[in-house]
């Protein structure tokens, strides 16, 4: 409720700078977590979760204000990107608003505290709900897929679920992961780190911009290296047209604009995988509408980071009231049973 008073002075300030407010806010103010409505409940890949909203990775990405965000309403939060060794990331400024497209461009670079400094807080949380911990490589990594099997062993006793990230456009070289043998090789290592005692579940991260074969192979792959979903999709590397005076900055686009073309890497990989993973869709989801038409074309769950910038931390009960509302006027009985209901 506060938030349309509080906007004018968050965006008076650099974009950072408001996002480390609202993470510190976040951290020192944790709300009791929401029940969420019987209907919303969902089980994914052996997960049980409250809802099907998820905080994408990068909101939190040092694990600081896990709580928090379960506290807002959010029946899953994934902290991180972390990576084995802290990075202090690109020179700033490296975050963007783009407020007339409701879009953010960003090239923060995996600027992070370090996994070994985040394990210790995200063990520590109350986690009234599912938690991923996003995991990636430094930049100056020698070897790459040591560093996803590390962090995939460090994280695998305390997260439920563990996302292996080659999408970001921000780390020179990174998406080259998503192909041919490199990818094979990535899964099976960090298939084989999850391993120990508790086995976390796994999921890929993928970005918007690949062709049809890259997507037939990734599907391929993901199923071979039992991954248990894929997160559709990361920031864009394209540019659609956009109106706002940031919108030639260098990074990865999210929000807004990235929303058609996230709905239709959605359906491709629902093609190419012939329904047999499950798929988290994130990309332009600011609304109820949108993140039931997601759940509709298939996706079991959906993730948002970019619309919390513009509409605020209420958002999240409003898209959870809304799907409640749609579920019951369409006459599903639950979530599940409207996923990949528009085919
Ligand atoms: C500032 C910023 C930082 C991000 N950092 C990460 C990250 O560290 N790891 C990651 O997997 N995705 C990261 N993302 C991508 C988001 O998790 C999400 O996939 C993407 O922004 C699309 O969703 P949205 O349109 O709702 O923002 C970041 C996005 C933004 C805007």
């Amino acid at each position: 409720m506060l938030f349309p008073l509080l906007r004018p002075a968050l965006f008076a300030l650099d974009a950072e700078q408001a996002h480390g407010l609202t993470i510190t806010l976040l951290a020192r103010f944790p709300r009791t977590a929401p029940k969420s409505a019987a209907i919303l409940r969902t089980t994914i890949a052996g997960l049980d979760f409250a809802n099907p909203l998820g905080l994408a990775a990068g909101v939190d990405k040092n694990g600081e204000a896990i709580d928090g965000f379960f506290g807002l309403g959010f029946g899953s939060v994934e902290i991180g990107t972390l990576t084995p060794l802290p990075q202090a990331g690109n020179p700033r400024p490296r975050l963007f608003r783009l407020v007339e497209d409701k879009a953010v461009i960003n090239r923060m670079g995996f600027n992070n505290g370090g996994i070994h400094a985040a394990l210790p807080r995200a063990a520590a949380a109350r986690r009234r709900g599912v938690l991923g911990i996003n995991v990636g490589a430094n930049k100056d990594a020698p070897d790459r897929i040591a560093d996803y099997a590390h962090g995939v062993a460090a994280a695998a006793p305390i997260a439920d679920y563990i996302t292996v990230n080659i999408s970001s456009p921000n780390t020179p070289g990174l998406r080259d992961l998503q192909h041919g043998r490199e990818l094979t090789d990535l899964l099976a290592a960090a298939d084989e780190a999850r391993r120990i005692g508790k086995t976390p579940r796994l999921f890929l991260k993928v970005a918007p911009d690949l062709d049809p074969s890259a997507i037939d192979a990734i599907a391929r792959a993901a199923i071979e290296h039992h991954v248990d979903a894929l997160i559709v999709s990361n920031t864009t590397i394209s540019r659609p047209d956009l109106r706002s005076a940031n919108a030639g900055e260098t990074g990865g686009l999210s929000g807004a604009p990235l929303a058609p073309l996230a709905r239709q890497r959605l359906r491709d990989f629902r093609t190419a995988t012939g329904s047999a993973m499950p798929l988290i869709s994130a990309g332009g989801i600011d609304s109820a509408d949108e993140a039931y038409a997601r759940i509709r074309a298939g996706a079991s769950l959906v993730q948002l980071y970019s619309a919390l910038v513009f509409h605020g931390p209420g958002l999240a009960q409003r898209i959870l009231r809304g799907l409640v509302d749609a579920l019951q006027r369409d006459g599903f009985a639950s979530v599940t049973a409207a996923v990949g209901a528009d085919g």
